[in-house]
């Protein structure tokens, strides 16, 4: 539909004849903040490997903005506007927090760190890693090396690296993993807060229904690389199918 910023039509992956994900269509509707859940291995995060080049799909289309991006390489993804956070946050630890935005702005403009770079240009780009701190709440620790950061801090920044590029849709693997309860719910009122202020579209991949039923619009569960179902949370927590795959688990 007109108003759908990504379209994926028959989607399939296998390593080696192992099949992973096995024929799964989706559409995301502009703006909309959406939830992946779905047990462990279901192909939740090769299905964002699969979106943003890191894997090149078996079979099926990847359409975003009405281009296919299926095959495209991730530095050509980025720039159509899909960013991602990962799993398993990916952060220059050796590097200041400011540093590891900065470094992402200059690869995403593609300038070299010159000697003789235009001091100007040099300011804004770190007026605009500033910015980019302030909105997910790491301002005053620009200057700390980011590997000595807390848990949670390493996946705002690791946010903040994403939203240094830009992007009309944002995948978020797992915000939440390994975060106390206490830094859980500030995540999550991060990723309401920038979906909000920035107008962007978000899917994010999250175990914990409560975050889940909590701000997602929308929620798609993956079981052993299909879709089984799509819907509201209210929809969701009663289908039954969905309830059988979590084996009667309270959802
Ligand atoms: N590069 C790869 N080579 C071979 N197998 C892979 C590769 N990447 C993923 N797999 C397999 O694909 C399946 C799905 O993995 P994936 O990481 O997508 O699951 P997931 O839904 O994100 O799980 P989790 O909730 O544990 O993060 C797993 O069985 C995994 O071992
Ligand atoms: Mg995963």
């Amino acid at each position: 539909m007109a108003n759908d910023i990504l379209q994926i039509n028959d989607l399939h992956k296998s390593f080696e004849g192992y099949v992973v994900i096995s024929g799964i269509s989706l559409s995301v509707r502009d703006g909309e903040l959406s939830a992946i859940i779905g047990p462990n291995g279901a192909g939740k995060t090769t299905l964002f490997n699969l979106i943003t080049g890191y894997h090149l799909p078996s079979g099926g289309s990847i359409v975003f903005q009405g281009k296919e991006i299926a095959g495209m390489q991730p530095f050509d993804i980025v720039r159509f506007g899909i960013a991602r956070a990962f799993q398993r946050t990916n952060i220059f630890p050796r590097l200041t927090v400011l540093d590891n935005i900065v470094a992402t702005n200059i690869t995403h403009q593609k300038r070299n760190l010159k000697m003789f770079a235009p001091l100007k240009k040099m300011k804004s780009m770190y007026d605009k890693a500033y910015e980019v701190l302030e909105s997910v709440g790491l301002k005053e620790m620009a200057l700390q090396t980011s590997g000595t950061l807390a848990h949670g801090n390493q996946k705002r920044l690791d946010i903040a690296v994403a939203l240094a590029l830009e992007p009309k849709l944002l995948l978020l693997d797992e915000p939440t993993a390994g975060m106390s309860p206490e830094e859980r719910w500030q995540i999550v009122e991060l990723i309401q807060k920038l979906w909000k202020e920035l107008n962007i579209t978000m899917v994010f991949i999250e175990h914990d229904m409560d975050v889940v039923f909590k701000i997602a619009e929308k929620v798609r569960v993956l079981s052993y690389g299909v879709m089984l179902a799509e819907g509201t949370p209210e929809e969701i927590s009663k289908n039954k199918k969905v309830i059988e795959a979590y084996l009667g688990e309270e959802i």
